[in-house]
C-alpha cells in the first residue's frame, strides 16, 4: 500500500492487521486500560455469574470502530473460560445459518456477533427467542405442510457488538442483560496502551514520541496502533531508532494526520459543510455524496469524533459546522445576528446509550 491509497485513520482493519491486532489484544479485564465504567460492570456481571456456576446474562457493546469491542468479547470469553464463537451479521443472512450455528453451541460457550445490527429480519428473530428461552425452532419441510420442530439449547451467552445501536430493534436490545457503550479514550490511557504495545513489537520509543500519537490518533486505540507502526517505518527508512516527537510530527504529516488528529475523511467532511454548503445544516447523504462516501461511513466513522470534539454539530435540519470546523480551516465564520451561527446550541447529541443495567 501507499500513503495515498491507504487511509492511515480509517478504522477499519485490513487482514494484515487483524494479525498484529490479535497479538496486541489485551487477554484480561484488568489488562484494559480505559472504558473503566464498562470495565468495572462487566468485571461484577462476570464474577457474580463464576460464583452462580451459570452463564452471564447476553451483553451488547457498542461504539465507533476500533475501540476495543471484540477485544473486550474475546476477554469475557476468557475471564469466564469459556470457548467463543466468532461470527457476524452479514455473514448471517439466512435464519438457517443462524440455526446451525447456535444447535452447534457447548453449555457455556460464548457466541460473539460482531456487527449485529446487520443480521436479517428473520435470523433477528431467531435469535431472539434462543436468547430468551434457549430454544430454537427448525422448520422441517416446506410449504403448508411445514412444521416447526422445538430444540431445547444449552445456556450460552450472546456478546452482540454494533456501531450502531441505535439500529438494533427494541425487542432485540431487550435481551441484553448489560450494554457497555465504549467511548472514544482519553490521551493518557492511549499513552498507556502505545507503551505497552511499542514494548511488544520491539519498538524503541521516547514519551515525546508517544505523546505524540497518542494525541493525534481519534481517541482511537487502532489508529493509535497503526500510527504508532508508521512512524516507526518512518523513523527506520530514515535511519533512526528511536520513535520520538521529530518522527512522530515528520509521519504524521506524511500520512495527513493534522494536530487534532483529523484525517482526509474529516477535513473532507468540515471542508464539504463549509464550503460547499454555507455550514449547514445539510442531511447526511447529501454531506456523504459530497464527500464520495457512504453515509454510513461518515455517520459511523468521521462523525463521532467530529462531534464530540466540537466541530461539527446535529441539529434538527441536520449536520452543521461549528465555529471551530471554520477557524480549523483557516476560514473566518460567518457572523449572524446574535452570534456565529451553529454554536452549540439547540444540538441534538448523537444518540448514544450510556452503560446501562437492562
Ligand atoms: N483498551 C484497549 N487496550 C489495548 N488495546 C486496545 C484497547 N482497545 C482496543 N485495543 C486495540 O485496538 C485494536 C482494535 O480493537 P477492537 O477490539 O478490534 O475494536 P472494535 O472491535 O471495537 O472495532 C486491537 O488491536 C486492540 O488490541
Ligand atoms: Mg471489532
Amino acid at each position: 500500500m501507499t500513503p495515498e491509497d491507504e487511509r492511515v485513520v480509517d478504522p477499519g482493519s485490513t487482514d494484515e492487521e487483524r494479525r498484529i491486532e490479535a497479538a496486541l489484544r489485551p487477554r484480561r479485564l484488568a489488562d484494559f486500560p480505559g472504558q473503566g465504567r464498562v470495565r468495572d460492570q462487566l468485571g461484577l456481571v462476570i464474577e457474580a455469574a463464576r460464583r452462580r456456576g451459570a452463564p452471564p446474562d447476553h451483553v451488547l457493546l457498542s461504539g465507533p470502530p476500533g475501540l476495543g469491542k471484540t477485544t473486550l468479547a474475546m476477554i469475557i470469553a476468557g475471564e469466564l473460560e469459556q470457548p467463543i464463537r466468532i461470527t457476524s451479521g452479514p455473514a448471517i443472512q439466512h435464519a438457517g445459518d443462524l440455526a446451525a450455528v447456535l444447535s452447534s453451541l457447548a453449555e457455556g460457550e460464548v457466541l460473539f456477533l460482531d456487527e449485529i445490527h446487520r443480521m436479517s429480519r428473520p435470523a433477528e428473530e431467531m435469535l431472539y427467542l434462543a436468547m430468551e428461552d434457549f430454544r430454537v425452532d427448525v422448520i422441517v419441510g416446506k410449504g403448508p405442510g411445514a412444521t416447526a420442530i422445538p430444540l431445547e439449547l444449552p445456556p450460552f451467552t450472546v456478546v452482540g457488538a454494533t456501531t450502531r445501536a441505535g439500529l438494533l430493534p427494541a425487542p432485540l436490545r431487550d435481551r441484553f442483560g448489560f450494554t457497555g457503550h465504549l467511548d472514544f479514550y482519553s490521551t493518557a490511557e492511549l499513552v498507556t496502551i502505545l507503551t505497552r504495545n511499542a514494548e511488544l513489537l520491539e519498538i524503541e520509543a521516547d514519551a515525546e514520541g508517544v505523546q505524540q500519537i497518542a494525541s493525534r490518533s481519534r481517541g482511537t486505540p487502532r489508529i493509535a496502533n497503526r500510527l504508532l507502526r508508521r512512524v516507526r517505518d518512518w523513523a527506520q527508512v530514515h535511519g533512526r531508532h528511536v520513535v520520538d516527537l521529530a518522527a512522530a510530527e515528520a509521519a504524521l504529516e506524511l500520512f495527513d494526520v493534522d494536530r487534532q488528529g483529523l484525517d482526509r475523511l474529516d477535513r473532507a467532511v468540515l471542508e464539504a459543510l463549509c464550503r460547499r454548503f454555507a455550514g449547514g445544516p445539510v442531511g447526511l447523504s447529501t454531506l456523504a455524496v459530497a464527500v464520495g462516501e457512504e453515509p454510513d461511513t461518515v455517520e459511523t466513522v468521521a462523525e463521532p469524533f467530529l462531534v464530540r470534539e466540537g466541530f461539527m454539530v446535529r441539529t434538527p435540519r441536520g449536520r452543521a459546522a461549528s465555529a471551530l470546523a471554520w477557524t480549523h480551516l483557516g476560514l473566518t465564520p460567518p457572523q449572524v445576528p446574535g452570534g456565529v451561527a451553529h454554536q452549540a446550541q439547540g444540538v441534538l447529541p448523537i444518540p448514544t446509550d450510556t452503560s446501562r443495567l437492562g
